[in-house]
Parts: C-alpha cells; sequence; structure tokens
C-alpha cells in the first residue's frame, strides 16, 4: 500500500546500543497517511493467537521508564505472518505524540493478551454483515475483511466508513482495492465485499454520516440491499462513544439485539477511543 502513503521499509537489522524493551516486538514497516493518521506493521511473537477483530495492549517506555500502553485494534488478519495497526496521531497524546515517530527498527511494547468483542463468534448466523466504522474504528474491519471466515460466513459484506476529509478514507480505500488481487483471499472475496466509504465535510461523490445513510434508506437503495432486518443481518460497530451510541440506536429500531462474546446476538460494539475531544 504506497501509492498515496509514505512507507519506510526495515532496513536489514542491525544490533543498536538501545536497551531491549518488555514484550518488545521490531518495527517493520512505517506509513503516513496525513498528518493524523498512520499505519505500521511489527514482528509477531510466535506464541501470540488472536482472532481477527481482537485488540491488544501497545505502547513504548514512557520517560518515567515505565510502559506506556493503550489499547490497539489489530489491523492484520489472524493469518498473517506479521501484526498491523492504524494510527491516529494526537499532537500532545501521551502515547501518539512519540508513537508517531518511530521507524522500521524500533522496538514497541507488545502485550500477548488478545481481547475484544468485535468477532464472529459473538454474532448468530446471518446473511450479510455490515461493518459500521468512523475514523480509526476501521481497524478492526481492516482485519475483518482479510479474514476468511467473514466470507465463509455470509454471503454479503458492507463495509461503511465515513471520516471529514477524502485523505482520511485512504488506508481504507487501498485496503478494500488491494483484496480482489490477494493471492490467499481475493477468491473468496469475490464480489461479496462492498465498500461505501463517505466525507461529512470535504466533497466527495458519497457523502453523509452512517447514522443518516442508514436512516434516511439512502445507503441500502445505493447498493440495492433491503432495509436491515434481524433476520438477515448483522453488525459490528466500531467509532466515537456519541458514534457508538447514535449507531446502536438505530440498529434496535431495526430490530437487531446487542450481543457479546458470552452471548451471541444480532450486532456488537466497541469504542474505537476512550474521551471526547482531541
Ligand atoms: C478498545 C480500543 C481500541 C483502540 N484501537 C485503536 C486503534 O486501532 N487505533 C488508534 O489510533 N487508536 C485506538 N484506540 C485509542 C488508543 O487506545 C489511544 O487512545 C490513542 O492511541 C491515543 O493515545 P495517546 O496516549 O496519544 O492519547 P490519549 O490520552 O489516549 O487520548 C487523548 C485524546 O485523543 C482522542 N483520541 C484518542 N484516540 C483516538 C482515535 N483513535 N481517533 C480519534 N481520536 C482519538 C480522544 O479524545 C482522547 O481523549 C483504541 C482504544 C480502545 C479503547
Ligand atoms: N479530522 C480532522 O481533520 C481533525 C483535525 C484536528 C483535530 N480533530 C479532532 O480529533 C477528534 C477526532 O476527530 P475525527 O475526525 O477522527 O473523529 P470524529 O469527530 O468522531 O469524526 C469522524 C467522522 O465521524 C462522524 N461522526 C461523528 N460523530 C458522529 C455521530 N454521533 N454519528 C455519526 N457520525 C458521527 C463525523 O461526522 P461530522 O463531520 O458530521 O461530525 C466524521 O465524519 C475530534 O475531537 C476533532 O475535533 C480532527
Amino acid at each position: 500500500m504506497t501509492e498515496q502513503g509514505a512507507t519506510m521499509d526495515a532496513p536489514a537489522r542491525t544490533e543498536t546500543a538501545k536497551p531491549h524493551l518488555p514484550d518488545a516486538q521490531t518495527v517493520t514497516q512505517v506509513t503516513h497517511w496525513t498528518d493524523r493518521l498512520f499505519s505500521f506493521r511489527v514482528t509477531r511473537p510466535q506464541s501470540l493467537r488472536f482472532r481477527s477483530g481482537e485488540f491488544v495492549m501497545i505502547g513504548l517506555l514512557g520517560d518515567n521508564g515505565k510502559p506506556l500502553l493503550r489499547a490497539y485494534s489489530i489491523a492484520s488478519p489472524a493469518w498473517d505472518e506479521e501484526l498491523e495497526f492504524y494510527s491516529i496521531k494526537v499532537p500532545d497524546g501521551p502515547l501518539t505524540s512519540k508513537l508517531q515517530h518511530i521507524q522500521p527498527g524500533d522496538e514497541i511494547i507488545l502485550r500477548p493478551k488478545p481481547v475484544g468483542t468485535l468477532v464472529h463468534d459473538a454474532l448468530l448466523p446471518g446473511k450479510r454483515l455490515w461493518f459500521l466504522a468512523t475514523g480509526t474504528g476501521l481497524a478492526p474491519f481492516a482485519s475483518l475483511m482479510r479474514e476468511p471466515e467473514t466470507y465463509e460466513k455470509y454471503d454479503q459484506v458492507i463495509m461503511m466508513h465515513t471520516c471529514r476529509e477524502v485523505a482520511e478514507l485512504e488506508y481504507g480505500r487501498q485496503l478494500v482495492e488491494s483484496l480482489k488481487d490477494d493471492p490467499l483471499i481475493g477468491e473468496l472475496v469475490g464480489d461479496k465485499l462492498r465498500y461505501y466509504p463517505t466525507t461529512t465535510r470535504e466533497t466527495f461523490h458519497q457523502m453523509g454520516r452512517v447514522t443518516d445513510n442508514l436512516t434516511s434508506g439512502k445507503v441500502f437503495a445505493d447498493l440495492g440491499l433491503p432495509k436491515m432486518n434481524p433476520a438477515e443481518d448483522r453488525a459490528m460497530v466500531c467509532g466515537s462513544l456519541a458514534f457508538n451510541v447514535d449507531v446502536k440506536k438505530i440498529l434496535e429500531d431495526f430490530g437487531l439485539t446487542e450481543g457479546a462474546n458470552s452471548d451471541p446476538q444480532q450486532f456488537v460494539v466497541e469504542k474505537a477511543f476512550v474521551g471526547d475531544g482531541i
């Protein structure tokens, strides 16, 4: 994915005098998408098993010498040899003000304890699966869109992703584009995946909030699909707290029930971050 983002690949590994971090993994690639967004890949601990859609705690050593960790969705699928993450850059954020400067060869801390609700096991079987995301809330779906089980379990998969500006959609756009020719999963994806990106503050060929496009019925009309219903549709939601609350209400109005790992139902929700503003 180098069409637009500026990507750095790992140089031949050299020994440095830097101290080894606890649970250290080595950065292999970094791509900057905008001044607020970047993605990176790291080595995967051999023992790490996770379900596509889950998150882990990652970070760096803080100024006090203690690990400074934050929750991050794993953006790569469970079968990938490396781990990928898609990250915000918060200008004065304790972690991302530093993390945004990582380079191939650097180390990050990765606690190998994956958890989360955006997993196939938390949903009852259905016909269509909707991924509903804003901003970096795309990350768990970057994993699930590359997961074979997604296409084995559903006839259609719809990825709705909304950002303020067009450039903020680019990581997701390139990922979806790359799936068609992916030697591992391309055939399984076929024409099952429908991508529905929109912006809200910059002109684009498709616009509007996920919530508005669901309630107005625009997305169903545009994609030629029936209105969401509990018999056929399943959904996974990941965005800001306000987004999650609003989408949950809409899905419930369509008759869907929220589920969890311990109680599989028709939709599941996870926060893309904690807090309400940078
Ligand atoms: C379950 C879970 C999964 C997460 N997965 C990801 C992920 O895959 N990618 C990612 O970038 N972040 C993710 N986050 C957020 C992440 O944990 C950190 O908050 C983020 O990396 C910023 O860290 P910080 O220390 O720089 O700032 P923090 O002190 O953590 O955050 C400062 C403020 O920045 C805003 N903010 C934080 N994260 C975001 C974001 N992602 N998008 C928009 N605004 C934000 C919030 O208003 C927050 O109050 C996730 C959070 C949760 C709870
Ligand atoms: N994106 C930027 O260029 C930018 C730059 C500097 C700082 N920030 C700050 O960073 C923080 C996060 O910004 P962000 O753009 O990543 O996330 P965001 O504010 O959550 O917006 C991301 C997308 O979600 C939409 N959205 C927000 N709330 C929604 C809701 N309740 N229901 C449906 N859709 C909803 C937004 O539409 P609307 O546009 O209609 O709100 C936007 O398209 C904000 O506090 C912001 O002030 C953002």
